[in-house]
């Protein structure tokens, strides 16, 4: 297991590129169950989401090859249905192979995924959803079993928001006999590159962009080529390392359009932002304290509430971050306290009294977000900063560590005994 050594307090200067979207990825590579044959995905970022992803699809019959940046795969010869325990318990989103499974081959036996760090995580939404289009489920030992004739469109109107969800059910419908009309979907960025990528295999949906989908069902589809599109939260992320070091850092190959909320929250601190179509340069200083909500794109993403909890920390004043869809992500919470950074926790409110001078410490990283959100803090600390089980990191940022460096920062990546 490897470790981060940050020695903290160094201004990050200069450009930077963003890697492929992870949540734009991992559906993508799912939906290529639906149709036999070669897909070549491109501008795929090289991190463990994407390889467990792979593995799973292997163990489905699929071959796969993953090299610069480019993801082959052949599911000519896909012919088992069953997603283990061990790949989903590492990895929550193997639940996208039950909606492709069972619209493709009628029958699929996927894990059924616990809980995790950010809580109870239900996937509820998704079984009722590919029940409404006609499955047939049951949950033995552990496992979901599922099978259906073939999927009847149906209207679906899911009870709350959820991109996991809509992704399964958009999977599972685009063979469906008939029309189906799904409502309150998520409009996240990375589920319109699904639709979008589903539509070039001959899908028919339509609404894209909004909270309502109509989904046409064809009889086949046929194999796609994609480039993913950029990664928001690692551009935010990247955003957030060069506010904290009061740096000055261009970040490139991103698109500005997917972060209107994150960077109005930028400005609001008071740095300053300079978008081109696909570029963000931020410099200047933090002056002032903010509130965050966090909720369903377009709203602010749950997944940059720890990194800006810790950016935050830094900018004197009162700020208040609500968190409105994972209730209980804030594991982080007594991590940044370790660094001296003053916040409570009051349900699912966070209170930060910010401005403390940083200081660093040993810390132990615990999700992907929460790792990210460890390593800003470390950033605008004082002397040395041991982050381990950096493992979490890896599942969704691309060598985090060598694109900080490249900036300036001083980043070890050691093995930890
Ligand atoms: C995805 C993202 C994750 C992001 C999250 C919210 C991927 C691989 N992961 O996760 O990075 O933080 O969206 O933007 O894309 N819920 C239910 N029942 C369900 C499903 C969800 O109650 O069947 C609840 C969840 O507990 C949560 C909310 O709905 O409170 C939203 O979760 P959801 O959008 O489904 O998150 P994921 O798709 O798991």
């Amino acid at each position: 297991m490897d470790k981060f050594i940050v020695r903290g307090e160094k201004k990050l200067k200069g450009i930077i590129s963003v890697s492929g979207s992870k949540n734009a990825g991992l559906p993508i590579m799912a939906a290529s169950l639906l149709a036999e044959g070669h897909y070549i995905l491109k501008n795929v970022p090289d991190i463990i989401d994407i390889r467990t992803m792979a593995k799973l699809l292997r163990i489905l019959g699929a071959k796969v090859e993953f090299e610069n940046h480019e993801l082959k795969i052949n599911t000519e010869n896909c012919s088992y249905y069953e997603a283990p325990y061990d790949l989903v318990k590492t990895m929550r989103a193997s639940i996208y192979v039950l909606g492709p499974l069972l619209a493709k081959f009628g029958k699929a036996k996927v894990s059924f995924p616990g809980g995790c760090a950010l809580g109870a995580r239900p996937i509820n939404l998704h079984l009722e959803g590919l029940q409404k289009l006609g499955a047939n489920i049951e949950i033995e030992h552990g496992y979901i079993n599922a099978r259906t004739k073939k999927f009847q469109g149906s209207e679906i109107i899911f009870e709350k928001r959820s991109v996991g969800a809509t992704a399964n059910i958009i999977m599972a419908s685009v063979l469906a006999e008939g029309t189906t009309i799904l409502r309150n979907t998520s409009c996240e960025p990375e589920i319109n590159a699904l639709a979008n990528f589903l539509n070039k295999m001959g899908a028919e949906i339509e609404g894209l962009g909004t909270d309502c989908l109509t989904i046409n069902g064809v009889k086949d589809l046929h194999p796609a080529d994609v480039t993913l599109i950029p990664d928001r939260i690692e551009t935010g992320t990247l955003l957030l390392a060069g506010a904290i070091t009061k740096g000055n850092i261009n970040v490139k190959n991103c698109c500005p359009m997917d972060l209107g909320i994150v960077l109005e929250k930028l400005k609001e601190i008071g740095f300053s932002l300079e978008t081109e179509n696909d570029s963000i340069k931020i410099s200047g200083k933090a002056k002032n304290p903010i509130e965050i909500s966090t909720n369903p794109y377009p709203a602010f993403p749950t997944d940059l509430q720890a990194p800006f909890a810790a950016l935050l920390s830094t900018v004197k004043g009162i700020s208040i971050i609500d968190e409105n869809i994972f209730s209980d992500r804030f594991m982080y919470i007594s991590e940044l306290q370790r660094l001296g950074a003053d916040i409570k926790l009051d349900k699912n409110r966070i209170v930060i009294h910010g401005g403390n001078k940083l200081t660093g410490a040993p810390l132990m990283a615990s999700d992907i977000r929460a790792t990210a959100a460890l390593v800003i803090a470390a950033l605008a600390s004082e002397g040395k900063t041991e982050i381990s089980r950096v493992y979490h990191l890896d599942r969704g940022y691309e060598r985090l560590e060598n694109k900080l460096t490249q900036l300036g920062a001083d980043i070890e990546r050691v093995e930890d005994n």
